[in-house]
């Protein structure tokens, strides 16, 4: 019996969750996938060169819709991807994680009456003000499969009433990719490229609203970056939304005059890999940072008030930091005067979870 799976991407981090899927999927010659691109990030720098890097098939179809309020976004993929289904009828429809274009596809689809698989389910923040929580609390509810990365996910789906038989631990698909392509980062030569000293150096990535789209938010989290950069190196892959916020409100000259405070473009995985698995401390607001940092034993401060992904603090190297100047430093300070981060490996983190998900699809 044929299992027809359309799986959607949309936005960067989907990228690294779809890659693992897809190569299980090789290893069933039943399943027959479908790989559909919303086009939400469409640069070079935050779309394609992951294509390459990850080994991924070019998208069957791309549908193309870009940038836009979250309403125009997600409205606009909802209409492109009713046709897509339509013309596939495909037995089940697998989304990953948190952003605009989980929530439309899986709302297109379940609308029609397409089963919908969604990995990475239950995480949960709490905080209602986050576009991925709403993102997440959606997806889940209108799921046939949650696959989740950790326990505290499980309960949190059981505890919204979604029935046990429909919720699945299997691990974290993106420490799939992270653990396979741990060696071949290696070989990125980024750190001599940017003329990094091994452990010396802390990496930053911002780009949640919260943190980003206000000068009252944002100022004090650059100033941090100066203050650090006062004493070492800072690269900074800059989002495009988080450049385009630093020209409006005019922090471009501050940032000019401190040229150990690094900002370049949005890297590759490979290279961005092997930058936070030699970094002294990684400064974030992203949500897969904060696993992939644990799983490498790099301490991670993520300037956040709450976390979905409660395991990185409770047993990786994650900690939460008010997103404030002196509560960055502070911080930062702590991590410096202790000895290097350990490799943690939650439960089922182990490179196996695509593998899991296609036998629990197989069986269903
Ligand atoms: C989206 C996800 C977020 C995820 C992040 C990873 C949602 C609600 N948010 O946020 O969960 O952590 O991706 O990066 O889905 N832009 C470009 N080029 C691109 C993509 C975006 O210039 O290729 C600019 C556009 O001006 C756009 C802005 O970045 O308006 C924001 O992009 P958008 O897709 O709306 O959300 P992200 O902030 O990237």
């Amino acid at each position: 019996m044929r299992l027809k799976i359309i799986n959607v991407v949309g936005a960067r981090p989907n990228f690294m969750k779809i890659a693992p899927l897809l190569a299980a999927y090789r290893d069933h010659p039943s399943i027959e996938p479908v790989l559909v691109h919303t086009g939400q990030h469409y640069d070079e720098a935050m779309s394609r060169l992951f294509f390459g890097q990850l080994g991924l098939p070019e998208p069957d179809i791309n549908l193309g819709v870009g940038s836009g309020s979250h309403a125009a976004q997600t409205a606009a993929i909802l209409t492109a991807f009713e046709p897509v289904l339509l013309e596939h009828r495909p037995d089940l429809v697998l989304v990953v994680g948190d952003v605009n274009s989980t929530i439309a596809c899986g709302l297109a689809a379940v609308k029609l009456g397409f089963r919908l698989a969604h990995v990475e389910a239950g995480l949960r923040s709490g905080d209602r003000s986050m576009p991925e929580e709403i993102n997440r609390v959606l997806t889940d509810a209108i799921s046939d499969y949650l696959f989740c990365t950790e326990r505290a996910a499980v309960e949190n789906l059981l505890a919204e009433g979604i029935a046990r038989e429909r919720i699945f631990l299997v691990g974290n698909v993106m420490i799939d990719t992270l653990l396979s392509n741990r060696q071949r980062a290696e070989q990125s030569p980024i750190l001599s490229a940017l003329g990094l000293e091994d452990g010396q150096y802390v990496v930053a990535t911002l780009h949640r609203p919260s943190n980003v789209d206000s000068p009252d938010d944002l100022r004090p989290i650059l100033e941090a970056l100066l203050g650090i950069a006062a004493r070492r190196a800072v690269v900074f892959p800059i989002h495009p939304r988080t450049r385009r916020n630093f020209a409006a409100f005019g922090f471009e000259d501050a940032i000019r005059q401190r040229p150990s405070l690094k900002l370049v473009e949005p890297l590759g995985y490979l290279d961005f890999l092997k930058l936070m698995a030699h970094a002294r401390a990684v400064l974030t607001d992203s949500g897969g940072i904060q696993e992939e940092t644990t799983i490498l034993g790099v301490p991670c401060l993520t300037l956040r008030r709450n976390t979905e992904r409660p395991i990185t603090v409770t047993q990786g190297t994650n900690r939460l930091v008010e997103p404030t100047r002196d509560a960055i430093l502070s911080a930062l300070g702590d991590v410096e005067t202790r000895s290097p981060g350990v490799p943690a490996m939650p439960a089922l983190w182990d490179g196996k979870a695509a593998g899991r998900i296609c036998e629990i699809l197989l069986c269903a």
